[in-house]
């Protein structure tokens, strides 16, 4: 069964209670929604591997470290999971992004997928794919799904908020993968949101509604 981390770093609370907060426009959204996906991707990446290299400062040479290994893909599920890629390019910017489009039917609450974008030799890198909300999980096992068809073998998933539903719908759909959350949220209502959550993800960051 894949592990379940959740973030209880300060910097991340303290930011995603802004995020959640009603009033916060959207300019301070996207800003606190990068600096979270920043700050979880930093956590996330903790246990990247690394190898000795030779490197001559000005004073002499010496070995330092190196990040090895497989190469990473950020996969943002859109049009939310935009919302983190800046923070994370900052802290990787030599990562690949790949995309997912999938959008959640407002009655049925399954996802319809409309887009999917990877880069090559896909199982030669690790991918973390990332979205603000997992609610019922349909978007982020579709995506995964979809990911997996096309040869991808090493996946995390990322999200800022998690209902016990969508955590427990992914780890049954893909045991394989972890996830990594920094607030785990109450329940769904009615109408499939995330109690307390923060709304409607997409809407927020992009101010659409
Ligand atoms: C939101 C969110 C997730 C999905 C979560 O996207 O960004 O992708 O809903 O819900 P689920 O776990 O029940 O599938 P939405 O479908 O609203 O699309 P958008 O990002 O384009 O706004
Ligand atoms: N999608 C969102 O954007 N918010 C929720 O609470 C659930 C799904």
């Amino acid at each position: 069964m894949s592990n379940v981390h959740v973030f209880d770093h300060p910097l991340i609370q303290h930011k995603l209670s802004f995020i959640r907060d009603v009033n916060t426009s959207s300019k301070d959204f996207r800003q606190l929604t990068n600096e979270v996906g920043m700050l979880m991707g930093y956590e996330l990446t903790r246990d990247l591997p690394l190898e000795d290299v030779e490197v001559v400062t000005p004073v002499e040479k010496t070995t330092c470290k190196r990040l090895s290994g497989k190469k990473i893909v950020f996969v943002p599920i859109l049009r939310a999971g935009l919302g983190m890629v800046d923070g994370l390019m900052a802290l990787l910017p030599a990562a690949r992004v790949g995309h997912v489009g999938l959008y959640r039917d407002p009655e049925t609450l399954q996802p319809h997928e409309y887009f999917v974008k990877i880069p090559n030799e896909p199982e030669k890198r690790q991918f973390i794919v990332v979205d603000p909300m997992l609610a019922t999980g349909g978007s982020a096992i579709a995506a995964i799904d979809s990911l997996k068809q096309r040869g991808v073998t090493d996946i995390k998933f990322m999200c800022l908020i998690a209902a016990p539903e969508g955590v427990e719908a992914l780890q049954n759909a893909h045991p394989d993968v972890d996830i990594f959350i920094a607030g785990f949220d109450s329940h769904l209502n009615d109408h499939g949101y995330i109690v307390p959550g923060l709304g409607d993800a997409g809407d927020r960051i992009f101010g659409t509604k």
